[in-house]
């Protein structure tokens, strides 16, 4: 019988425990603060892990991420070396990644926040925004969201280019890859979404600098940034400058430099930023109890884990 503990904050530990307990028959399932022996526990369940997370937990056999970004955890400092770290791989988080991708890049197509704004002037101006074809969409990471996000862009005809460590072969794809080939890949993208890990390699990656080498004159009133994967890429205040200056016509952003963005941000009030907090794509409690269940029983039958995280890597 194995022991799995959850801490994972901000979400529902009561009812995640509940669901686990349905599927783990026979294994112990406990929360923090339960007054269980740490050194009991054999899978840690982990979101947003606190400092004193992993005090204790000296037998475990794996730590088990809600998320797919591993980046908070493999930057604690209590993260045990050599425990295999499983994210979260899983179709249904995906599907919500590429939905979010998909509207903001089609409402960005459509000139939507200029619209918004002459709605909100009572102003009749008739723009006419180009086809999807005549946009070309850039894609930062072409891991499991970025070729799912692609997919799903392909359809609705856009131009695609990606941007990665390694070229993948993506059938309809101009791939580019590492750092030498950064600045390519940027010169001609209108739309750049961000689906990158988070690392030291790619922390502040979406700055003023970079806003700068996207091209200019494919859509009307220059170009757009989405940033879907973690606010450690983004320069908060870059972002507010170049959307206030028209170095960018418009930015979605889900995540921020600090979460929840403070009351006292400026790009709470800025017109072409859309704002969402950190919702684009959350891990399903159905899913997740599912997928990890199933990985806590193969690994206790003696199966390999799926999706270990490469911790050298950082990713
Ligand atoms: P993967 O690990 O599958 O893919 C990462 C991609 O990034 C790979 O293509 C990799 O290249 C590329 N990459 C990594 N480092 C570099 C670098 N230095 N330069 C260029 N390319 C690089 O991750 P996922 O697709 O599963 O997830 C991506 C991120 O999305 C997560 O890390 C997380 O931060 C974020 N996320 C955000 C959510 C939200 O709600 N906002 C929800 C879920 C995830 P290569 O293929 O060559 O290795
Ligand atoms: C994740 C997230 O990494 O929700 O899964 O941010």
């Amino acid at each position: 019988m194995a022991k799995l503990l959850l801490h994972i904050t901000d979400f529902n530990e009561p009812s995640w425990r509940t669901s686990f307990a349905a599927a783990l028959p026979g294994h112990d399932v406990v929360l923090r603060g339960e007054g269980h022996d740490p050194a009991s526990i054999d899978y840690v369940f982990i979101w947003k892990p606190k400092l004193d997370a992993f005090d204790g937990l000296t037998n475990l056999k794996a730590v088990l991420s809600l998320g797919a970004g591993v980046d908070a955890l493999l930057r604690h400092p209590g993260l045990p070396a050599g425990v295999p770290v499983v994210r979260f791989i899983d179709a249904d988080l995906s599907q919500r990644m590429s939905d979010y991708v998909l509207a903001n890049v089609t409402l960005h197509t459509r000139l939507y926040t200029r619209f918004k704004q002459d709605q909100d002037a009572k102003r009749w101006v008739q723009l006419y925004p180009p086809p999807a074809w005549e946009a070309t969409v850039g894609i930062m990471g072409t891991g499991v969201l970025g070729q799912d996000a692609i997919r799903h862009l392909k359809v609705f005809g856009y131009k695609l280019r990606s941007w990665s460590k390694s070229k993948k072969g993506i059938e309809g794809v101009e791939e580019f890859a590492g750092a030498d080939e950064f600045d390519s890949f940027l010169s001609k993208v209108d739309i750049l979404v961000n689906l990158l890990p988070l690392t030291a390699e790619t922390q502040g990656i979406l700055n003023y600098e970079t806003f700068k080498k996207l091209r200019r004159d494919g859509l009307t009133d220059g170009p757009v940034v989405i940033n879907a994967a973690r606010g450690g890429h983004q320069r908060d205040a870059d972002f507010h400058r170049a959307l206030t200056d028209g170095t960018l016509r418009a930015a979605s952003l889900d995540v921020f430099e600090v979460e929840p963005l403070p009351q006292d941000s400026p790009l709470w009030a800025l017109p072409n930023c859309l704002i969402t907090p950190h919702i684009a794509a959350a891990s399903s409690e159905r899913t997740g109890v599912a997928y990890f269940s199933r990985a806590i029983i193969d690994h206790e039958a003696g199966k390999p884990l799926p999706n270990v995280v490469d911790v050298a890597r950082g990713y």
